[in-house]
C-alpha cells in the first residue's frame, strides 16, 4: 500500500501471467516490438503511414497533424469517403460477394448481407436522404434496433457528408428529443419496433412523442421490422421500404474533408445533459480500421468477428461498422438479449457462424460466471481465435473465467481501455506481442501516449494516480458539439497540456497499466483513496461471487465506509463474515467491507455500467434522482427496501 494520499492506493497485487503461445504468434500479425519501434520514433509519422496503407484517399493530405490545444486537426487538406472506403473499395476489388454482415434476429431469422448488398442499399438510400433534402453538412437522427439498416443508414449518411446521431433504441422519447434538438437534425430513421427479449418494443410511438418537441424534424424513415401498428404522419414520414424501392440505385460517394464531421455521439457522464461528441472523418476511421485490424490480429479472408454493443454506443460504431467495414471483414450483427430464448444464445451463435474473434463487456462476462459453465459447454467454441473486453476494467476473475470457459485457455484476452471520446481503442495488449495479466488493460497502443499523475500532475512511476492523454491521437473527440467551454473544461483543465480521461490507473512494477474505475467512484476511507475496482476484484476473487459493486458511504468515524453489493454465482453459497475476511486477505484490512448486502442484480446503466452513484444514494439513505438511464428500474427499489432494514455488520 503507499503512504502517498495524493495519488489513489496501490493494494491488489495479481501475479499470474500469459504469454501469447508460439502457435498463436506464428499466425500473428505483429509478434515483436516493431509497430511499437516504429511509433517511438515518431508518432505522427506512423500514423500517417497508417492512414496511408488501411485507407483510400481521393486527395492526399498536405499536414499530417495540427494540434492547437486543445483541437487536433489530422490529414489536412485530405479528402476521402468514409463509405466509399468501407463498401466501394472492396466491390471495386473483386470482393463484392464477400459476406459483410451474418444478421441474427432475436427470434431467430437470419440475413446474409454481403458487401456488394449493402453498397446497393447505400446508394439508394443515401439518395432518398437527398431527395428529402438532407445535404453536406446536416445532420441525421438514428433511432433504432440493431438490424443491418442501422449500418445502412450510417454509412448512406457518411456518403452523402451528413453527420449522423445514433440514440440507442433503449432510450427514452425525451433522451431522443434531447439529442435530436442538441443537434438541430433533419431527419429521423426509426424502426416500427424491434425484438427484445421475446416481445416486440415499439420504436415509432417513442419517436412520435419526441417529435412533438423536436420541431427541426423535417421527415421521419421507418424501417418495417417489429410489425407492430404504427401510425405515419401524412408527409413526414416515409416507409424505408418504398423510399429504397423507387430511389436511384447509384450514388457516387464524393470526396469529404478529413476533417468533415462524421458524427456526433451523445454520452451522458456523470453530471448535466449529456455531451454531443464530435469525430470527424480521416483521422477516426485511421484509428478505428487500425485498431481493429491489430488489436484482434485480424486474418480478414477467415476471420469471422463479432462485437456484442449496440450500434448506439461508440463501440458499436467504430467496431460493428466503421472498424470492420473499412477493413473488409466479416461480422456478426445480433438483434437481440444474450438470454433469449435461453442462457446460451451468445454461444449457439458462436457456433453457428464460426466467430473467431469476439468481443463483449465485463458486465456481460460476470453475468455469464452466474449463469454458470454449463451454457458454454454445450455449444463448440473451438473456432475462437481472440476475445476482447471492453466498457469497465476487467476484474481478474472474470478475466481468468473469460480465457478459460470461453477461449478454452488458448485464445489470448485483449483488455481494450478507451472511450467515447477517444473515438477507438486506445491501451491493449496485441495479441501476438503482448504478455498479458488478468486485470490488465496492458500498454498503450503504438501511436498513443499515456502517463499516469498524481493530483499535482506529476508522473507516477509506479502506483496509483489518474489516467492522462500526452499527445494528440487521430479518433480523438474534435470537440463537444456547441459547447466549446465544456469541452475544455471536461477534459483539459485539470492538467496543463494535458488529457484527463476522468480515470483512476495504477502502474505496476513493469509498466502495465491497471485501470481502476472513474475518479467519481474513488473512496476515502480513514484518509486512504481506495477504488471501488480493486475491491470489487477482491469480492470477485472469492469462488462464491459473480459480481460485486462497491460504493463509500458517509461514515462518521472513517469519513466513508466500504458499502458492497453482492452477486452470487448460481448454486453457491456463503457468509458475509467469511467475505469480508476474504477481501481482508487479498487487499488488506483497510479494505474490508463495512456492510455486504446479497442482490440477485445490481443497478447498471443501459450500456452495462454498473451505477455506483445510484447505490451510493441507496447507501446513504437518500431519495434517488433521475433513474431514466438505468436498464431495470426494479432492482433499486428491492436494494433500498433492504438498506432500510439493515443492521450494519461491524
Ligand atoms: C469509460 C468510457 C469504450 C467504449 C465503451 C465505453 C471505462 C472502458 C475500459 C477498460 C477499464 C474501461 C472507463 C472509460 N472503460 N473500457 N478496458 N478497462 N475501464 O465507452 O461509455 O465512453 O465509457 O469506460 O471508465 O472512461 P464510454
Amino acid at each position: 500500500m503507499s503512504d502517498n494520499h495524493n495519488t489513489i492506493d496501490d493494494l491488489m497485487l495479481e501475479n499470474r501471467k500469459f504469454p501469447p503461445s508460439a502457435q498463436f504468434k506464428r499466425q500473428a500479425l505483429v509478434a515483436g516490438t516493431e509497430l511499437y519501434d516504429e511509433a517511438a520514433e515518431d508518432y505522427q509519422g506512423f500514423w500517417a503511414r497508417q492512414a496511408a496503407d488501411l485507407l483510400t484517399w481521393s486527395t492526399d493530405w498536405n499536414t499530417i497533424c495540427e494540434w492547437n490545444l486543445p483541437y487536433a486537426k489530422w490529414f489536412l487538406g485530405g479528402q476521402l469517403n468514409v463509405s466509399y472506403n468501407c463498401l466501394d473499395r472492396h466491390v471495386e476489388a473483386g470482393r463484392g460477394d464477400k459476406v459483410a454482415f451474418y444478421w441474427e434476429g432475436e427470434p431467430g431469422d437470419a440475413r446474409v448481407l454481403t458487401y456488394a448488398d449493402l453498397l446497393d442499399e447505400v446508394q439508394r438510400l443515401a439518395n432518398a436522404l437527398k431527395d428529402l433534402g438532407v445535404q453536406r453538412g446536416d445532420r441525421v437522427n438514428i433511432y433504432l434496433p440493431m438490424i443491418p439498416e442501422a449500418a445502412v443508414a450510417m454509412l448512406a449518411c457518411a456518403r452523402i457528408g451528413a453527420a449522423h446521431s445514433v440514440v440507442f433504441g433503449g432510450f427514452s422519447a425525451q433522451s431522443l428529443s434531447d439529442r435530436i434538438n442538441d443537434a438541430e437534425a433533419k431527419v429521423l430513421i426509426t424502426a416500427d419496433g424491434g425484438h427484445r427479449r421475446g416481445e416486440v418494443f415499439p420504436l415509432k410511438p417513442a419517436a412520435d412523442d419526441a417529435l412533438v418537441s423536436a420541431p427541426t424534424i423535417e421527415h421521419v424513415i421507418v424501417v418495417r421490422r417489429g410489425g407492430n401498428d404504427v401510425e405515419m404522419v401524412t408527409g413526414r414520414d416515409h416507409w424505408y421500404h418504398d423510399l429504397i424501392a423507387a430511389a436511384d440505385p447509384v450514388c457516387p460517394a464524393e470526396p469529404m474533408d478529413a476533417e468533415q464531421l462524421l458524427f456526433l455521439l451523445y454520452t451522458s457522464g456523470t453530471t448535466g445533459k449529456p455531451k454531443g461528441i464530435m469525430h470527424t472523418t480521416g483521422g477516426y476511421l485511421t484509428q478505428v480500421a487500425f485498431t481493429h485490424k491489430y488489436v484482434f490480429d485480424l486474418h480478414p479472408d477467415t476471420d469471422v468477428f463479432w462485437c456484442t454493443a449496440d450500434v448506439g454506443w461508440v463501440t458499436g460504431h467504430s467496431y460493428i461498422v466503421y472498424g470492420p467495414l473499412a477493413n473488409g471483414a466479416t461480422s456478426v450483427m445480433y438483434e437481440g438479449v444474450p438470454n433469449f430464448p435461453g442462457n446460451d444464445r451468445l454461444w449457439a451463435i458462436i457456433e453457428k457462424y464460426k466467430v473467431t474473434k469476439f468481443y463483449t463487456a465485463p458486465t456481460a462476462i460476470r453475468t455469464f460466471m452466474k449463469w454458470g459453465a454449463a451454457e458454454p459447454e454445450k455449444h463448440d467454441l473451438s473456432s475462437l481465435r481472440v476475445l476482447g473486453s471492453v466498457g469497465e476494467p476487467i476484474n481478474p476473475e472474470a478475466w481468468m473465467w473469460y480465457h478459460e470457459h470461453i477461449g478454452a485457455g488458448t485464445c489470448p484476452v485483449v483488455d481494450t481501455w478507451w472511450q467515447t471520446e477517444t473515438g477507438g481503442i486506445m491501451i491493449s495488449p496485441l495479441p501476438g506481442a503482448t504478455t498479458t495479466k488478468p486485470g490488465s488493460a496492458t500498454f498503450p497502443l503504438p501511436g498513443i501516449g499515456v502517463e499516469v499523475v498524481d493530483d499535482s500532475g506529476k508522473r507516477v512511476e509506479q502506483g496509483g494516480g489518474y489516467l492522462t492523454l500526452t499527445q494528440p491521437w487521430p479518433g480523438m473527440l474534435r470537440g463537444i458539439w456547441g459547447d466549446p467551454q465544456r469541452y475544455f473544461d471536461t477534459y483539459w483543465s485539470r492538467y496543463e497540456g494535458r488529457y484527463f480521461a476522468g480515470d483512476g490507473c495504477k502502474l505496476d512494477d513493469e509498466g502495465y497499466l491497471w485501470l481502476l474505475g472513474r475518479v467519481d467512484d474513488v473512496m476515502n476511507v480513514s484518509g486512504h483513496r481506495i477504488s471501488t475496482t480493486e475491491v470489487e476484484s477482491a469480492l470477485v476473487s472469492h469462488p462464491a461471487v459473480a459480481e460485486a459493486a462497491v460504493v463509500g458511504a458517509l461514515d462518521d468515524t472513517t469519513g466513508q465506509a466500504i458499502i458492497a453489493y453482492v452477486t452470487l454465482r448460481g448454486g453457491s453459497d456463503v457468509d458475509i463474515a467469511e467475505l469480508r475476511d476474504h477481501v481482508a486477505t487479498e487487499i488488506g484490512a483497510i479494505a474490508k467491507p463495512k456492510t455486504i448486502y446479497f442482490t440477485a442484480d445490481l443497478p447498471k446503466t443501459r450500456s452495462g455500467k454498473i451505477m455506483r452513484r445510484l447505490l451510493r444514494d441507496v447507501a446513504e439513505g437518500r431519495n434517488l434522482g433521475d433513474t431514466t438511464t438505468l436498464a431495470d428500474a426494479s432492482v433499486v427499489g428491492e436494494l433500498q427496501r433492504r438498506a432500510a432494514e439493515a443492521t450494519v455488520e461491524d
